[in-house]
């Protein structure tokens, strides 16, 4: 454990990631040691990724949040408590952030890790896990047998909707997404097929259609949003809407693409496709409080991983504006 910063007037202090202006990297600076409030939990943070939602957070335009400023960021990740234990914990209490050595956390949002899990994969699995199993399972209602269509097949988190689609009984999984490498590597990996999202949008709805045509497709979930999403509902035009009680649904999890996307009146009338969404709002928390004992023992099992790749939190500055390596998720150790 690290030894407590005294200021002068002996305020103590921890060393974080502190964000200044939205959209601007945060600084790794001293910030004041955060003191638990009731029902709330000092945690020694371990690990802490750099997600997506962190992100959107830091930017300042996420629905989730709107923190006020100076802030310190992250939104999740592994800490030990008071009394030793190891434990995943998600939303800080603001403007304390999980990207520091110390932060706060309500009791009720730590759960155990198990101890085959280090740290940085304890840190980095919980948001691209729970991404894909959520929608799949609470919002899809996915039922064995089914056929799923990733859209963002190769980011971190459309990676794990394979396993994840496969472990909660999806009979087909199609990997769609731009990076050529990577969806031949999902080919490996247990994609029955997949679709490039790269070139004319022709070509691309095109091959979305030849694929729906010929496996009609049960569920779609989407980390774009934006035109690939629009391409996929005008190829699925006509398809579905014979069984009212099995409509295809189409879960939006994410807007890598675009926020916004034009669905033509027709696409919905024509194929019975229900559109709903997930994510922070959508689904009710002791949903995903259940859902995090599955997701280490699905990990424990072999089951999941995650590219995880561990970034001195001294380095965040840098490390927030630079490309990811190879697609790894960065995960900040304090
Ligand atoms: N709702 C939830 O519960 C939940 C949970 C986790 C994540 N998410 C959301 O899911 C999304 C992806 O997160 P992630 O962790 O996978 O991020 P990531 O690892 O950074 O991957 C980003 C992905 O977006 C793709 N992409 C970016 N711009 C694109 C475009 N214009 N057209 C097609 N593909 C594009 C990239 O494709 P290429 O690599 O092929 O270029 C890459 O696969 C984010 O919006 C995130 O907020 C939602």
């Amino acid at each position: 454990l690290t030894v407590p910063v005294l200021s002068s007037r002996g305020e103590r202090f921890v060393k974080a990631a502190v964000l200044h202006a939205f959209g601007s990297p945060p600084r790794y600076e001293e910030f004041p040691e955060p003191t638990p409030g009731p029902g709330e939990v000092l945690l020694h943070v371990r690990a802490s990724a750099l997600t997506r939602l962190a992100y959107g957070i830091a930017s300042g335009g996420h629905y989730a949040a709107s923190p006020s400023l100076p802030c310190v960021v992250g939104i999740d990740g592994v800490g030990t408590t008071a009394d030793g234990a190891r434990v995943y914990a998600s939303g800080p209490r603001a403007p304390y952030g999980m990207m520091a050595e110390r932060t706060v956390v309500p009791a009720t949002r730590c759960q155990a890790v198990p101890d085959g899990i280090d740290d940085l994969r304890a840190a980095a699995l919980p948001n691209a896990a729970l991404g894909p199993w959520l929608a799949l399972e609470f919002r899809a209602r996915l039922a064995a047998g089914e056929s799923v269509l990733v859209l963002g097949a190769t980011g971190i988190t459309g990676r794990m909707a394979i396993p994840i689609a496969r472990h909660l009984g999806a009979a087909r999984v199609v990997a769609a997404g731009r990076n050529e490498t990577i969806l031949a590597a999902l080919a490996a990996r247990g994609a029955d097929a997949t679709i490039s999202l790269r070139g004319p949008d022709d070509t691309v709805r095109a091959a979305i259609a030849r694929e729906v045509g010929a496996h009609p497709v049960d569920v779609v979930l989407d980390f774009l949003w934006g035109r690939p999403a629009e391409l996929t509902i005008s190829a699925l035009l006509g398809h579905g809407g014979v069984d009212a009680a099995r409509p295809i649904r189409f879960v939006s999890a994410g807007q890598m693409a675009g926020a916004t996307a034009a669905i033509p009146s027709a696409a919905l009338r024509s194929s019975g496709l229900l559109l709903v969404g997930s994510g922070i709002g959508s689904v009710p928390f002791p949903d995903v409080a259940r859902t995090y004992p599955r997701i280490w023992a699905l990990a424990s099992a072999g089951g999941l991983s995650v590219d995880a790749v561990g970034v001195p939190l001294a380095e965040v500055e840098s490390a927030w504006s630079a490309e990811a390596p190879d697609g790894r998720r960065r995960v900040f150790v304090p």
